[in-house]
């Protein structure tokens, strides 16, 4: 449905910072797939959207919307903005606050320039549309007078009431307070299958990027990093960047023992011993390995318990508690061994005070290796460096 190939838009500004904009990206979204573009601040997810829209001028690539060529820098060929068949949300909410509701869902109607509708046309879809978000009977009403949440859902309803082939959205969530961006996710997301609008999503919001998607591209600096499925990105990120970005992650470092080919489990020597991973890309025996783990995956018990004794002696490690923030569903509990600290997310235990003997063991599957080639390699390091 969405093809974009080695897109490239770069900011010239003198106030620019180097490199800003998009690097040359490349992705496909498939009809009636909910794809998100999620990074942090600044990384290129508006101007990606800003150029598929056709409000902003690539600098190079191309980008076909359902077979249609809308932009290729080879041939020259731009298809201007209201002939791409796109309804978008900005970032920014924009409700026109001296329109009804009416009038807000009706203006896409009445200034299309492919077709004329109808008096009854628009009355008939802006009512369909305004149903569909639960806006039925608030016609009438002056959009300054809803909530923030009714106001986010008008302009969704504009964005779909001349039935687009794709619906861009930009952060559409990020001006309501955290209990009705929970609400308005699963809206969003019943919407979407609904309807069956292919749909480009786009957050800094990882959690609701998870939440929401068939497909996650996670971009960094201009590039995209990773693309899968929301289980993927979260259980086997590409780069220590994905892993950090993608919820709290335990880093163990190290060098491999021996070559392994994909997939499989390999050793690595770390100062705590040998730790025993899985590896997504093959890599040579001597190389330096990182390895992420996330804190709900570690097995953790106390070491005089009878528990002890049973678990499974690969990844097992001996430590002490130094710390542990009770945190209602989960204890954060944080384990140092041989100086290395490990964040173990687990039940409440009332005798896991500091200074307690533990064991913690970690499973090989949970357990991922991190092999940063080229590019991806100098972007985390960048990241790390900055501390983002
Ligand atoms: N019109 C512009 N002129 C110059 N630089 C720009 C312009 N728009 C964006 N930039 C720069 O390009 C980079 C990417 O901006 P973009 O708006 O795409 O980021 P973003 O990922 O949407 O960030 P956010 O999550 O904050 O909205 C940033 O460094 C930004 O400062
Ligand atoms: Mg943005």
């Amino acid at each position: 449905m969405l093809t974009v190939m080695n897109l490239k838009k770069q900011y010239r500004h003198r106030t620019s910072e180097p490199g800003a904009g998009v690097m040359g990206i490349s992705f496909d979204v498939p009809e009636r797939a909910f794809f998100t573009l999620l990074g942090p601040s600044g990384c290129g997810k508006t101007t990606t959207l800003r150029c598929i829209a056709g409000l902003e001028e690539p600098d190079s690539g191309r980008i076909i919307i359902r077979g249609d060529e809308v932009y290729n820098s080879d041939t020259g060929r731009i298809t201007p903005v209201n002939e791409r068949g796109i309804g978008m949300v900005f970032q920014s909410y924009a409700v026109w606050p001296h329109m009804t509701v009416f009038e807000n869902a009706a203006f896409p109607l009445r200034v299309a320039k492919r077709r004329r509708y109808s008096g009854k046309e628009i009355a008939n879809r802006v009512k369909a549309v305004l149903e569909m978000v639960g806006l039925g009977g608030f016609e009438k009403r002056p959009s300054t007078m809803l909530s923030g949440g009714q106001q986010q859902r008008l302009a969704v309803a504009r964005a779909l009431v001349h039935q687009p082939t794709l619906l861009l959205l930009d952060e559409p969530l990020s001006n309501l307070d955290a209990a009705l961006r929970h609400q308005m996710r699963s809206e969003l997301k019943r919407l979407q299958k609904d309807t069956g609008v292919t749909t480009v999503y786009v957050t800094h919001d990882q959690s609701e990027a998870l939440a929401i998607s068939d497909t996650v591209a996670v971009m960094s600096k201009g590039l995209i990093v990773q693309v899968g499925n929301p289980t993927e990105i979260y259980n086997r990120p590409n780069t220590e960047f994905v892993a950090g970005f993608i919820g709290t992650i335990n880093l163990l470092r190290g060098r491999l023992e021996t070559d392994v080919n994909v997939p499989g489990i390999g050793a690595v020597e770390t100062r705590l011993g040998p730790v025993h991973c899985s590896f997504m890309t093959s890599a040579k025996a001597g190389r330096e390995i990182a390895m992420v783990c996330r804190p709900e995956d570690i097995v953790l018990v106390r070491a005089d318990s009878t528990q002890a004794s049973q678990l499974p002696k690969v990844n097992l490690f001996q430590g002490v508690v130094v710390e542990s923030l009770f945190a209602g569903e989960t204890t954060e509990y944080v384990i140092e061994m041989e100086g290395t600290c490990i964040r173990v997310h687990s039940r409440f235990d009332s005798a896991l005070v500091a200074g307690k003997q533990v064991f913690i063991q970690m499973s090989p599957d949970r357990m991922v290796a991190i092999v940063e080639e080229g590019q991806y390699a100098q972007l985390s390091d960048d990241h790390r460096r900055t501390g983002t």
